[in-house]
């Protein structure tokens, strides 16, 4: 028998707030979505449909082909959004797990307990429920006398003493295929809201068939993000939980509260993060690296005993021995050598550099390809940029660059070159060269003469 997963992600998201339809929205800088599908994917579910609808481009970028979608032209409720997905699912036998793409922090081990609960139990529908001292938004779930689930009724459509009960619906159920399809035929429109509720299936099915409950008591777990202040929520759970998982693994975090660490981060043991310090994306950091404080990484890989301090690394490659900042600006695929040594106010982008180069302090480097043993004096750059296209500098090995020089790309400066301090260089520079491209100096003989005033003499003559 088959697992399906239908993920519902058509809705707006109207209490965020934001243009960005909820289920892109980002937690810990990775859309919510790809939470849901990631774990999904890690779990036993064999197919995934994806109900998209409003702004369905941006969910369909995220995901690429990765699942199959149904498009809910108008979003007319959850109920409403299972029925979109009957092109892929209707008459299929197996089992299929409903789950909402505001959930980000469901992972796979839920995913497959829930799954395991509802084929051992031999339910045809099972709703996984929590308890929350705040049930405020959420749907309750109203059970009989022998504590048999009967219904989930909305948070605006409870009766006062409905609005006391704990129990919630998490938006996760695990229902037969073919049920599910039969059941979501037959829900009625929600007058008040003008909506088709999924969650009407419970008392639909009730009836005639094997309705159960699971209660989840991780309820943080099965959060649902409806507002910016609930993505802070998700994030500060989310930042706890990664965190002490690298902590266990010997990554030592100081300060962790103020640390971030995105999903896909990879870290070596023997690394030490600091205070107020960003790592998301697909970074990865090995072993020996000192990261922080005050620094933000996305896409990073850093290699061995690499420093890193008060500064910004995006979609770059760091080799070992180097140290960066403090106020660096490293980014678009710039590869650094290794032990190299980038200083402050020094920005890096789409460019490598060989072994052990130094730029310490005020240099840009753009679209360059530098060789080993290479020196930027301050405030040196590669003017890339003539208003109109890039292009690109190539720099020898132990080339020694003066302070405050302009290299005009294109160029290329051959090995062992030295540029004189103040030059602009637009012509390429043979290996072995010395280049000085400025003006000579003139001193003026006794030029000051003429407009420094004498000076007063103060002495007073007795
Ligand atoms: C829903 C449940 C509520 C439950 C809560 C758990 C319903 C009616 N209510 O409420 O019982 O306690 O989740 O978090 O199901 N969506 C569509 N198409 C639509 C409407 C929504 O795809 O027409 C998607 C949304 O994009 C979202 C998900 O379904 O990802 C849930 O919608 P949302 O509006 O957040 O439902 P809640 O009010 O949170
Ligand atoms: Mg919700």
């Amino acid at each position: 028998m088959r697992n399906y997963a239908i993920v519902l992600a058509a809705g707006k998201g109207t209490r965020m707030k934001t243009e960005l339809p909820k289920c892109a929205f980002p937690i810990l800088k990775k859309p919510m979505i790809e939470y849901i599908h990631e774990n999904i994917e890690k779990s036993t579910i064999d197919e995934t449909v994806v109900v998209v609808g409003y702004q369905k481009e941006i969910i369909q970028d995220i995901l690429k082909d990765r699942v199959k979608y149904s498009i809910q032209h108008d979003q007319l409720g959850t109920g409403h959004a299972v029925k979109a997905t009957k092109e892929h699912l209707l008459d299929k036998e197996g089992t299929t797990i409903v789950l909402l793409g505001d959930m980000p922090l469901v992972n796979h081990k839920v995913i497959d307990k829930v799954m395991t609960y509802h084929r051992d139990s031999d339910n045809d529908l099972t709703v996984v429920t929590t308890d929350y001292d705040n049930p405020k938004g959420y749907g309750r779930i109203i059970r009989d006398d022998n504590n048999i689930i009967q219904a989930i009724v909305e948070h605006n459509d409870c009766t006062k003493e409905q609005k006391r009960i704990k129990e919630v619906n998490t938006g996760i159920y695990i229902v037969d295929n073919k049920l599910l399809f039969e059941a979501v035929e037959k829900i009625q429109v929600n007058e008040r809201k003008g909506e088709y509720y999924l969650t009407d299936i419970v008392s639909i099915m009730q009836p005639d068939y094997r309705v159960g409950a699971f209660k989840l008591w991780d309820s943080d777990r099965v959060m649902g993000v409806n507002t910016l202040y609930s993505v802070s929520i998700a994030e500060r759970y989310l930042r706890d939980e990664i965190n002490k998982e690298h902590m266990l693994n010997g990554v030592n975090f100081i300060n962790p509260e103020t640390i971030t660490v995105g999903h896909n981060v990879k870290f070596d043991s023997n690394v030490t993060i600091y205070p107020n310090t960003t790592i998301t994306g697909n970074s990865e950091i090995m072993s020996g690296s000192q990261i922080g404080p005050n620094t933000e990484l996305h896409n990073a890989t850093i290699h061995h005993n690499v420093m890193v301090k008060h500064s910004y690394i995006y979609d770059s490659e760091v080799l070992s021995d180097t140290t960066v900042g403090p106020f660096a600006h490293i980014r678009n695929g710039a590869k650094i050598g290794p032990s190299n040594r980038i200083g402050n106010f020094v920005e890096i982008k789409n460019s490598t550099t060989g072994e052990d180069t130094k730029a310490s302090h005020l240099a840009y480097i753009g679209d360059a390809e530098t060789g080993s043993g290479v020196n930027f004096g301050c405030g040196s750059i590669t003017v890339n940029y003539d208003g109109v296209t890039k292009h690109k500098t190539k720099i020898g090995d132990d080339v020694f660059i003066g302070c405050n020089t302009n290299l005009v790309a294109p160029l290329e400066v051959g090995d062992r070159v030295f540029i004189a301090a103040g030059s602009t260089v637009t012509k390429n520079v043979p290996t072995g060269a010395l280049a000085i491209a400025r003006n000579r100096q003139i001193n003026k003989e006794d030029y000051s003469k003429n407009y420094i005033r004498p000076k007063k003499d103060n002495s007073v003559d007795k």
